[in-house]
């Protein structure tokens, strides 16, 4: 199948990239020449293990294309997947759908047959209503299909989702669409990932569902964190208490410093948004997003505690500033208030991150960044865990205290034990791991 693939953002780039390596013929359009001339040299716009090497072998053996060019890739293409961002707008949270309907407005005058536009945006659920009425507005020929395909995969995990994911949702209107998107994940049901076909409209919100319910999860367990701190219990092993029994799942109750990125954050608010404008209200998901905001604004103040009650001329080590790790992401990092906060209470803040610097100095204002974990604790009162990277789980933290000039670790990734932490002299804060 020729597939067309609007958008080289991460859920573009990807999906792209793996349908191609599927055996597809796949072209990625991008408006953005810097950005496809980037691909086309080899170089990835995101830090996503595994992406440079699958781009480079699908490139290679001549099944996958960049351009900025919309009409060629659509030419022979049999779908047509959009797959711009649709960020938060700003002032009201609902979600920019400008770039889906500038894709769609293009798209419209080259469709000279009855192709499948799918959407792997996630959008409001009435928006490939709207894409369907656009097209046929603009005079796209009859028999067009308007499809949704949300996408579920996580960054930095992003190729092994795509290519083994729990399910593949599809919402159409039509048989077309139903068998052309069969087809397309035809290798994926050959893996047995099970095909969900639905209407579009509750595709749309299906995606929102998701999201919203695993922030749920997410803000409930930081909550229940604070109540085992207060109470002296271990939030780790109540989750892994809950988590064993079927109904609930061990996944997503991992307690931290909340929930950032490019996805949670956005379409929690965009999903109330939609209740909004739907006159229904959605108390738990907007209280979801209340515990999640408050939760990282909280997390300076940790800090201050943890180092006595005033972080004036302290020195603060911050280990990982990316949302999670593997990505080079900033967006809603949970490190963004903390950073803020520290600086704004009077702390000097030095900070490490094997990736995300790059993208973490815009938005960091004026802090020392260092090159390795060991120069982070150089003289530093406390150190704080922010993001658990791989190479922060193996750190010797005896090296590490004999560097400092306070002993206080704040793990907001629960990455060490209290135990370790003391028998190399430090003092020990975790989250959620409350004493008697
Ligand atoms: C998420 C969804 O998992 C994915 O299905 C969707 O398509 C996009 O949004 P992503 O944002 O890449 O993916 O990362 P994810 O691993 O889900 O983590 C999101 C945030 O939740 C991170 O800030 C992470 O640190 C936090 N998190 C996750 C927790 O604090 N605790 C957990 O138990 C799990």
């Amino acid at each position: 199948m020729r597939i067309a693939m609007i958008g080289t953002g991460y859920v573009g780039l990807v999906s792209g990239t793996c349908l191609a390596d599927f055996g597809h013929h796949v072209t990625c359009v991008d408006k953005d020449q810097c950005k496809i001339d980037g691909l086309l040299a080899g170089r990835m716009p995101i830090w996503e293990p595994g992406l440079e090497a699958l781009v480079k072998a699908n490139v290679e053996r001549g099944r996958l294309a960049f351009t900025t060019d919309l009409a060629s890739a659509v030419a022979d293409a049999g779908a047509v997947f959009i797959a711009v961002g649709t960020p938060s707008r700003r002032g009201d949270g609902h979600a920019d759908l400008s770039y889906v309907f500038a894709a769609v407005e293009e798209l419209a005058g080259l469709i000279d047959r009855p192709i499948v536009v799918v959407t792997k945006s996630t959008v409001p659920v009435g928006t490939g209503d709207r894409i369907a009425a656009l097209l046929e507005e603009q005079g796209a020929p009859v028999g067009v299909s308007v499809a949704s395909n949300p996408e579920f995969l996580r960054e930095g995990a992003a190729i092994a989702d795509f290519k083994h994911p729990d399910r593949i949702l599809v919402g159409a209107e039509d048989e077309r669409a139903r068998e052309v998107l069969a087809e397309i994940y035809r290798p994926l049901f050959l893996n047995r990932a099970p095909l969900l076909f639905t209407s579009r409209r509750t595709a749309e919100l299906t995606k929102y569902a998701a999201n919203a319910f695993l922030a749920t999860k997410i803000s409930f367990i930081n909550e229940m964190a604070d109540l085992c701190e207060a109470v002296g219990a271990d939030v780790q092993d109540l989750a892994r208490g809950i988590g064993l029994d079927n109904r609930i799942g061990p996944k997503f109750l991992h307690a931290g410093p909340g929930y950032g990125g490019s996805c949670f954050p956005k379409d929690t608010l965009a999903l109330l948004k939609t209740a909004e404008d739907a006159g229904i209200r959605q108390r738990i998901v907007s209280t979801v997003v209340e515990v999640n905001d408050d939760r990282k604004d909280a997390m300076a103040g940790r800090v201050r505690e943890a180092v006595g009650g005033d972080l004036a001329g302290k020195r603060i080590g911050v280990l990982g500033l990316t949302f999670k790790p593997n990505t080079d992401d900033m967006r809603d990092a949970p490190s963004i208030p903390l950073v803020k906060g520290l600086v704004a209470g009077g702390a000097s803040v030095i900070a490490f991150d094997p990736v995300g610097r790059e993208q973490a100095e815009p938005l960091l204002g004026e802090i020392d960044y260092a090159d390795n974990a060991e120069a982070v604790a150089d003289g530093a009162d406390a150190l704080v865990i922010v993001t658990e990277w791989d190479e922060f789980r193996a750190l010797n933290l005896k090296e590490l205290a004999g560097r400092m000039r306070g002993r206080m670790l704040v793990d907001l990734r629960n990455i060490y034990d209290r135990a370790e932490a003391e028998a190399a002299g430090l003092e020990y804060q975790g989250v959620g791991r409350g004493q008697v």
